[in-house]
């Protein structure tokens, strides 16, 4: 019978879950923080002008932290104008975006907010059109207590308590045309290692992330991270990578797979680091920060195009998608690659949060709603904790031009050990019919189905609004069931699947 077979084995591991791989990132890019997070005079709104119900849809997600303040945007800003009294800040043409940025957020009333929002802060330094200077002036200010001048100057703004940033990327896609201040390889290695020399050295416990390419599509992929690492790989603790998919015309078989692409961009990103490593003859190991990822229906011609006819006004709606089942599974799948490979990738980052490209959306002045994509974020955030299992699957498989036989199974599982939980998170990639999934728990005797969560729908394309905010979300009556240490589970056609498994008797079992 076709069915798909795993097989998890508790000494079998393929790496620990660090927390941070449930990151997010809000740019200044359209309505992800004026409009977003940040609605003065909205009924929601506090005495800062944040909105709460937007709060409320993010605390669930257990987002441990968020990239800021881009992205693009961050290429072409002045970190200086951002803080200080609100009403002397000046507004500026914001080039990334074409908008007009006000400057009411910067880098204090982000960190607060974050504070609020449960998480930290990874902040991104200018090495468009800034350099070396204003980034170590923005870890002295952020970082050191007081008793110099930008220090002191925090505490002449009202935040005595210094924010205690600890992770810092040097730049965004510094490799790519569309950014502003684009350099070559050797350019951005340079500069980017003396920034980092002194940052450090005005706070030796930062952690650093240096630029991968924009996208392993770029043809100058993988030797931009070869040249990169060569200057800067004993100055910098992670190198980015950044990618998007989408769903081309009807190709929903190609779509699915995308994440098998993800899956060897990491590998070779890892290889060309332990390369580095070897040639440099260094004990250290460089690790993998993949802070922008998600689904994106963004054509960069159209905004092009845009561009030139859209007039300069303050947060444009701009990249607001509305995201479809099978754009939630496909993030459900890039979960799961991220989660292969928690031995490298350390840092993971679904761009954005909050209307621009993300799982949340809001209507200026109305209310705010969860996307498709909320929920795969949801349950990874929330269950995936522990080890990551080397799980050994057995799928039937379909042909795919782009990337030959795909397996219909997509899977991974995750145990916390001292809460003695085991979590399988699987995707059903067959668009025609339901996949028997069975399971070898060797080691696992006792445990027993908690929950068999599924997301589907009988439409793939069916989307969340704000009139039907609820057209898809998940629910547990998943038939997944153990008899004599088996596992059998029906995966509906395109599901994604956290079927959630404890031993049986020792338990609060919620
Ligand atoms: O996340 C949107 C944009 O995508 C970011 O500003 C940029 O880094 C990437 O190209």
């Amino acid at each position: 019978m076709r069915h798909a077979r795993i097989v998890a084995d508790r000494d079998f591991r393929a790496g620990d879950v660090d927390r941070r791989l449930f990151g997010a990132f809000l740019e200044h890019l359209g309505r992800a923080i004026y409009g977003g997070i940040y609605e003065p005079g909205h009924p929601t709104a506090d005495e800062q002008g944040f909105r709460q119900d937007v709060l409320e849809l993010i605390r669930p997600l257990n987002v441990p932290i968020i990239r800021y303040p881009g992205g693009n945007f961050v290429s072409g800003y002045n970190w200086e104008d951002g803080v200080g009294p609100v009403t002397q800040r000046p507004r500026r043409l914001e080039l990334a975006w074409k908008s007009i940025e006000t400057n009411a957020v910067g880098t204090n009333e982000f960190a607060a907010w974050a504070k609020r929002a449960g998480a930290e802060v990874m902040l991104a330094v200018n090495l468009g059109t800034r350099g070396i200077d204003a980034a170590r002036n923005l870890v002295e200010y952020c970082n050191r207590p007081g008793g110099t001048y930008w220090s002191d100057l925090r505490i002449t703004h009202g935040v005595p308590e210094p924010h205690g940033i600890k992770l810092w990327c040097l730049g965004n896609e510094m490799d790519g045309p569309w950014q502003i201040g684009q350099k070559t390889a050797d350019e951005y290695g340079r500069i980017a290692t003396e920034a980092a020399k002194v940052m450090k050295w005005v706070d030796p416990t930062i952690e650093l992330v240096a630029c991968g390419s924009s996208h392993p599509r770029m043809s100058t992929y993988p030797q931009w991270e070869l040249t990169v690492l060569e200057h800067t790989y004993e100055h910098v603790d992670y190198i980015s990578l950044h990618t998007y998919y989408r769903l081309n015309g009807d190709d929903l078989g190609t779509f699915l797979a995308q994440n098998l692409e993800m899956d060897e961009y990491i590998r070779t990103v890892a290889a060309t680091c332990d390369f580095v490593r070897a040639k440099k003859r260094s004990r250290k190991r460089v690790h993998l920060s993949f802070d922008e990822w998600n689904v994106w229906y963004h054509s960069r011609e159209r905004d092009q195009e845009l561009y030139r006819t859209r007039p300069w006004t303050v947060a444009p709606p701009l990249t607001e998608e509305q995201y479809t089942l099978v754009d939630a599974l496909v993030v459900g799948c890039m979960l799961i690659t991220l989660l292969k490979h928690a031995d490298r990738v350390k840092i993971a980052c679904i761009a954005q949060l909050v209307n621009a490209i993300a799982p949340i959306s809001t209507v200026t002045g109305g209310g705010a709603w969860r996307q498709t994509t909320y929920y795969p974020f949801l349950h990874a955030s929330r269950y995936g904790r522990g080890a990551v299992l080397d799980l050994q699957i057995a799928s039937p498989v379909y042909d795919n031009a782009q990337f030959g036989p795909v397996p219909l199974l997509e899977a991974t599982a995750t145990l916390d050990e001292e809460a003695e939980r085991l979590t399988i998170f699987a995707v059903n990639r067959d668009q025609f019919a339901a996949l028997p999934l069975e399971g070898d728990l060797r080691c696992f005797s006792g445990f027993d189905v908690i929950e068999h969560i599924v997301l589907e729908h009988d439409s793939p394309h069916a989307t969340n609004t704000s009139e039907h905010p609820d057209e898809v979300v998940p629910h547990a009556r998943g038939d997944a069931a153990v008899r004599d240490g088996r596992l059998s589970a029906t995966l509906p056609r395109l599901s994604w699947n956290v079927i959630r498994l404890a031993r049986k008797g020792d338990q609060d079992w919620s």
